[in-house]
């Protein structure tokens, strides 16, 4: 069993109809799951063993205004990361070409520079292709939970 804060970075939603669709599967499998879209502190992300990054992109590859307080206290105190474990949903779409899931990218990078060890690959989902992100988040959480 392990602590798992899926981090919610939305500015319309759907990052959240995600999350929400998410943690009943990782519940089942056994975990404790708490689901933060507040600004959530350095202190929240220690006291959990495994993150979700679960993140929308906003104006040109932007993480999202509910998530920057986090992302900006992670560059400034690069806290050690390395005892915890991270997954990344990006939400975007490909319209945006150049910038395509840039906020989910950028997270990502963010969590790897504090040492944390990511789970898997990346899931990007594209909004212009796929209208249901989270049928497509619930195909790839099967694989990533069998990594927690
Ligand atoms: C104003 C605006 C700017 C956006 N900019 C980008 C972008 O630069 N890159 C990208 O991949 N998607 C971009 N998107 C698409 C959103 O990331 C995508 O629709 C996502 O599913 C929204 O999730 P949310 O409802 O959780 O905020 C943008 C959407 C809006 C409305």
């Amino acid at each position: 069993m392990a602590r798992i804060l899926i981090l919610v970075g939305t500015e319309s939603g759907n990052a959240q109809m995600v999350a929400d669709a998410l943690k009943p599967v990782l519940v089942a499998a056994g975990h404790k799951v708490d689901v933060s879209d507040k600004a959530a502190t350095v202190g929240d992300l220690e006291a959990h063993e495994v993150f979700l990054v679960v993140s929308a992109t906003h104006g040109t590859g932007e993480i999202p205004g509910n998530m920057l307080p986090l992302a900006e206290a992670l560059e400034r105190e690069r806290p050690d990361l390395s005892g915890h474990r991270y997954g990344v949903i990006a939400l975007g779409d490909r319209t945006y070409q150049d910038t395509f899931c840039g906020g989910g990218k950028k997270l990502d990078q963010v969590f790897a520079a504090c040492a944390a060890r990511k789970l898997g690959e990346r899931l990007e989902v594209d909004a212009s292709s796929q209208p249901l992100p989270d049928e497509e988040a619930l195909g790839w959480i099967n694989g990533w939970k069998a990594l927690v």
